[in-house]
């Protein structure tokens, strides 16, 4: 049975990679959603408030997700997980060329773990964290790019800056 990990900065989560958990899901028995710790980034929220978020989101499928947070060489962390297999999601051509890149630096520092990517879909394909935070701070509309409680998260935290 094959593990796949799933790694990411998740500040916050959105609806475009729930799609992407889900798809993994169609192709992977169990899938670990890796939380960096972003030591050098300063996200908005903590690594803590991240895994809860995920931990909420899928809490319908938390036989099959594990979340954890890791530091360091993503794929060392792969190894220890006995994760063969890293997830990404692709969104547009201009995803490519830095995928393109950390897959091969990954594959290049240890075989023993591949990159696969999923396409995201067209309702998804637009959505970045980045993006949905600004909208967010702007006191856009953000209800269909993040799920409700993420909506709400975000909601609280510009309103106390
Ligand atoms: O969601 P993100 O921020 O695009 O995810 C980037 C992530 C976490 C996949 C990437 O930054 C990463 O793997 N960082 C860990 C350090 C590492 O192993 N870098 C790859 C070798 S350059």
């Amino acid at each position: 049975m094959k593990k796949a990990i799933y790694p990411g900065s998740f500040d916050p989560i959105t609806n475009g990679h729930i799609d992407i958990v889900h798809r993994a899901l169609g192709a992977f028995n169990k899938l670990t959603i890796a939380v960096l710790e972003n030591r050098n980034k300063s996200p908005l929220f903590t690594t803590k408030e991240r895994k809860a978020m995920l931990a909420e989101v899928f809490k319908a499928e938390q036989e099959r997700i594990e979340i954890l947070s890791f530091s360091g060489l993503l794929v060392d962390f792969a190894e220890q997980e006995n994760a063969s297999v890293i997830v990404r999601g692709l969104r547009a051509a201009s995803d490519f060329e830095y995928e393109f890149q950390l897959a091969a630096m990954n594959r290049h520092l240890n075989k023993k773990v591949d990159t696969i990517f999923f396409m995201t879909g067209s309702e998804t394909y637009f959505l970045s964290s980045a993006l949905v935070k600004e909208v967010a701070s702007l006191g856009g509309n953000i209800e269909k790019m993040v799920p409700k409680t993420i909506a709400l998260a975000l909601k609280e935290k510009f309103s106390q800056s």
